[in-house]
């Protein structure tokens, strides 16, 4: 099953193209909703890779983000960047921007 088949269920994911790699996370909020934001901490660039319930933890200091992306405590001083998506007939599209 998927990890993203459940409200709230989450995936860390990795994308590369064209030489360059995207960590995204990658949460399901509602029925047909999904937020994707930017892995790299706001702080100093650690990939954020905890999750506590349903937020985000960057391993280096600690620092947490909710499902938008908004800080929940420090020291990131910045939100993860928010990523579009679209879910379309069981399909996630996730723009890289
Ligand atoms: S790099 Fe993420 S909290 Fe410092």
């Amino acid at each position: 099953m998927s990890p993203l088949a459940d409200v709230w269920g989450h995936a860390r994911t990795l994308v590369e193209h064209a030489g360059i790699v995207r960590y995204v996370l990658v949460m399901r909020t509602g029925n047909d909703v999904f937020t994707a934001l930017n892995a790299i901490c706001t702080h100093e660039g650690c990939i954020v890779s905890g999750i506590d319930g349903a937020v985000f933890v960057c391993p280096c200091h600690g620092s947490r983000y909710d499902h938008t992306g908004a800080v929940v405590r420090g020291p990131a001083p910045a939100a993860l960047p928010r990523l579009t998506t679209a879910f379309s007939g069981d399909i996630l599209t996730v723009r890289l921007s």
